[in-house]
């Protein structure tokens, strides 16, 4: 994974301090039958400036993962279960109610 520039990071004035970090990220999905495990302990962090790309199967997880991340899973049956998802610092499972 390419590494922030010295020059994005000096710009933020943030050095060393991870932007987004993930971990133990557990998402799943009520339906009628079952409860879907989707994600099963999801881990990564990421830095200001740098790009992120994920890799893998269809059905894998990657679409549930930046749903978790930006609060946008379905109301009804979606749901973080566990994990962590701190963003600037602030653990955005924390919070309360949806995005406007
Ligand atoms: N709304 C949903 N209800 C039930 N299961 C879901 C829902 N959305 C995704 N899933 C399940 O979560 C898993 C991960 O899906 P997804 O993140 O979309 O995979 P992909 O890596 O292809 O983007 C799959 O098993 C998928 O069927
Ligand atoms: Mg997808």
């Amino acid at each position: 994974m390419p590494k922030n520039t010295e020059v994005s990071q000096a710009s933020q004035g943030r050095q060393n301090k991870q932007l987004l970090e993930i971990s133990g990220l557990k998402t799943t999905f009520q339906t009628f039958a079952e409860v879907i495990r989707a994600l099963q302990g999801v881990d990564f962090t990421m830095s200001r400036g740098e790009t992120l790309g994920m890799v893998g199967e269809t059905g894998c997880g990657k679409s549930v993962t930046a749903l978790s991340i930006l609060r946008l899973l379905p109301g009804r049956s979606g749901k973080i279960a566990d994990g962590k998802i701190v963003f600037e610092g602030s653990d955005l499972t924390d919070l309360t109610g949806r995005p406007p």
